[in-house]
This record gives C-alpha cells, sequence and structure tokens, in this order.
C-alpha cells in the first residue's frame, strides 16, 4: 500500500512541479523509511499547506495518522484523498483500500470477511428476541476491531424500540491465545486494534451504548449480575477449555429467553470423528481430516460437551434459554440485515448464499 504511495508521489509531485513540495515530500519518505510517522505527519502538513489538493498527500497523511492511532483525523484525510483524486479507476482502487465509509473496514480489521453470511444470522438473533423489555443487553466476548459489535449496532438500530446496552471484554493485547492469524495478534499488541475498536464503538447509534471492558472473561464475567443479559455472543479464546468457561459462565449470566451463541463452530462434534477432536482440543484451527476442511476443535468439543447438538448457521451457533435448560432456536420466520458497511463483494457472496438458503425469514 506504501509502495502505491511512493509510486503515485512522485508523479502527482513532478506534475505540481513545486520544488518546496518536492523536498517535502521527500523528507516525509524519509522520515517513513525511518518508521518516524510524528516526522511523516510534520512534512505531510506543510506539504497540504503547498498544495491542498494532492491526493497523495492526503493519502499518505491517512496512513501516518492511521498509524499513530489517530483514526478519526486519519479518516477525514482517506477521504480527502479520495475526494481530489480524478481518476476513476484510483477513486474504486482508493475506496476498496481502506476507510470507504465511515466504518474502518480494513481487510485486516474486518473479522467475519471469511463467512459474512454468519453476521447475517447473528442480526436475525437480535430480531428473534427483539420484544424484551428495554434495555437489551447484550454481552460480547472476544470483540477485537469491532466488526462483529457494528453487526449488533445495526440490528439494534433496526430492530430495537428501546435502549440496547452492549458491554465489550476483550484484553485488547496478550492474551494468551494462539489466534489463528498472527497478524491479528500483532495488531492486538500493538493497541491497533484496541483504537479501531474504539473508533467503530464511537459511531454508536442513538439507542446504543457501547461499554468496553479490557480483560479476559475469566477476569470480567464473574462481575456481572446472574440473569442479567438477553444475548451473549462468544467470540474470545477459541481453546475447548476457554470456550467451555466462557459457555458455564455465560449461561449463568443470560436471562431466561435470552440467546447465547458464538463464532466458528465450522462443524459439530457428530459431524467429525471425535477422538480426533479430543486430542486436539488444544489446537486453534487446523484440518477435519475427513472433509479436509479447516475447524476449531476446541469449539466444536466445548460446544457439543455443553448443549449436544445446537442450531448452526453456517458456523454462527445460537441457543435459547428456558426454564428447562437450553433449545436450538430457528431463524427462518427472522429478519436479517445486510450490513450497511460492507464492501460490494461481501454484499455478492451474501445474496449468493441466501438464493440456496431457507434458514432465514427475510434478507433486507
Ligand atoms: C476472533 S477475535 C474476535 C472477533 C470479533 N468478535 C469480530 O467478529 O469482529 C478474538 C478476540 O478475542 C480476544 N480474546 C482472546 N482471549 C480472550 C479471553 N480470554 N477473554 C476475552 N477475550 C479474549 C482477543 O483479544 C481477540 O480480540
Amino acid at each position: 500500500m506504501l509502495d502505491q504511495i511512493s509510486e503515485t508521489t512522485s508523479s502527482d509531485l513532478s506534475a505540481d512541479g513545486s520544488s518546496e513540495l518536492d523536498i517535502t515530500f521527500a523528507l516525509a519518505q524519509a522520515c517513513f523509511s525511518k518508521n518516524d510517522w510524528e516526522g511523516v505527519c510534520h512534512h505531510l502538513k506543510r506539504a497540504l499547506e503547498l498544495a491542498p489538493e494532492n491526493p497523495s498527500s492526503h493519502l499518505f497523511f491517512a496512513y501516518a495518522l492511521f498509524s499513530l492511532g489517530d483514526i478519526s483525523k486519519s479518516i477525514r484525510h482517506f477521504d480527502l484523498a479520495i475526494l481530489h483524486e480524478k481518476n476513476p479507476q484510483s477513486i474504486e482502487d482508493l475506496k476498496l483500500q481502506l476507510f470507504s465509509t465511515p466504518h474502518i473496514t480494513l481487510k485486516g480489521f474486518f473479522q467475519g470477511a471469511h463467512a459474512p453470511e454468519r453476521q447475517i444470522f447473528m442480526s436475525a438473533a437480535v430480531d428473534l428476541i427483539k420484544s424484551h423489555p428495554a434495555p437489551f443487553r447484550l454481552l460480547e466476548i472476544g470483540s477485537y476491531a469491532g466488526s462483529s459489535l457494528l453487526t449488533w449496532a445495526n440490528a439494534a438500530e433496526n430492530f430495537l424500540d428501546g435502549e440496547c446496552h452492549i458491554t465489550c471484554v476483550d484484553p485488547w493485547g496478550e492474551s494468551g491465545a494462539d489466534l489463528y492469524n498472527s497478524n491479528m495478534t500483532k495488531t492486538l499488541i500493538s493497541e491497533r486494534a484496541y483504537q479501531v475498536f474504539c473508533h467503530n464503538a464511537s459511531l454508536n447509534r442513538e439507542n446504543v451504548r457501547v461499554t468496553p471492558m479490557r480483560g479476559t472473561s475469566s477476569d470480567i464475567l464473574p462481575t456481572f449480575e446472574p440473569n442479567s443479559f438477553n444475548l451473549i455472543y462468544i467470540d474470545g479464546n477459541h481453546h475447548y477449555a476457554d470456550v467451555l468457561h466462557d459457555i458455564v459462565e455465560s449461561a449463568k449470566l443470560l436471562k431466561s429467553g435470552g440467546i447465547i451463541c458464538g463464532d466458528d463452530l465450522e462443524f459439530q462434534l457428530f459431524q467429525c470423528e471425535q477422538e480426533f477432536v479430543e486430542n486436539n482440543k488444544t489446537a486453534d484451527f487446523i484440518k477435519e481430516p475427513k472433509s479436509g476442511e479447516l475447524f476449531h476443535p476446541g469449539v466444536t468439543l466445548a460446544v457439543a460437551e455443553y448443549f449436544g447438538e445446537v442450531s448452526n448457521f453456517a458456523g454462527f451457533w445460537a441457543m435459547q434459554k428456558s426454564s428447562n435448560g437450553f433449545e436450538k432456536i430457528s431463524l427462518n420466520e427472522a429478519t436479517g440485515l445486510r450490513p450497511p458497511i460492507w464492501p460490494r463483494e461481501f454484499h455478492k457472496r451474501i445474496t449468493a448464499y441466501f438464493e440456496d438458503s431457507d434458514e432465514l425469514g427475510r434478507l433486507i
């Protein structure tokens, strides 16, 4: 991405023909090569004074601000890069790159990109219990950069008449979880995931209040009142012992009629070789030998051990608490929402998925 900045920069500079601008840019690039983002910003501010409509300056400035954690200002400059860019193809490329909407959908931050249909089912789960008296209290364990939070907030805004309080529990740092994507670990340790989360949380809707709680689920869950949440979503550490812990504790925190649910149930236990799953329960993300497809053995085993078979929608699992324990849910009369934040390619995939599926009542 930054290679592209350097390329576009030099061509735009010669078009401007300003030697001070050339020098300023060269200084910004020299700072960039030393990872000195403060220096980059300093020189780019001057570059923007000299040529306020130079899209490359705005783009470079956006990345520098992003790297320094000033997400809101970074987005403004990214939007200005798009605004001042003349080439329609470059505009399209820019829109695919970073903040094409106020929400941050940079690929590395966009959890759920591998299975966007799950986000539709998540919103439908809110629709299913929308008649619960307000405030609707939702607990998310494992929030990362807030992509699933945006799905919940959008569902709350569209389906709930009253207030929705969303509590997000995540250490947003070193957690000991061996996340399947090493970039995620780096992003968490550098604080970037938390900064992006805070940005996404700040975009919440009128009836939605978001409370981040920094810490592991084992530290934080015991601080909540039993029977106090309408929906609990488990997407933290995916190792067996952690998932089981999160299910056991969440089951106590859920109100009767509430939904407990989670991510990454690619296979239920009855669909796999049980011995293989048990032998690999501390692995994060591995190949299931019969199908050759990747799965999370810890999620498969913990979910099966606590509930047996669960309702499962393309890897999003869910159960409803009743006076007799937990029951499966059906979403075939519920409405699912396409998150407005999504890039076009996800919308295409969703359309294709739901053309062949009768698991959902309606998709809007
Ligand atoms: C898969 S990501 C969550 C993605 C997020 N739900 C989304 O869809 O956008 C997993 C997150 O769980 C967090 N995590 C790891 N161990 C945890 C624990 N013990 N308690 C709470 N969160 C944990 C990690 O910091 C990471 O942000």
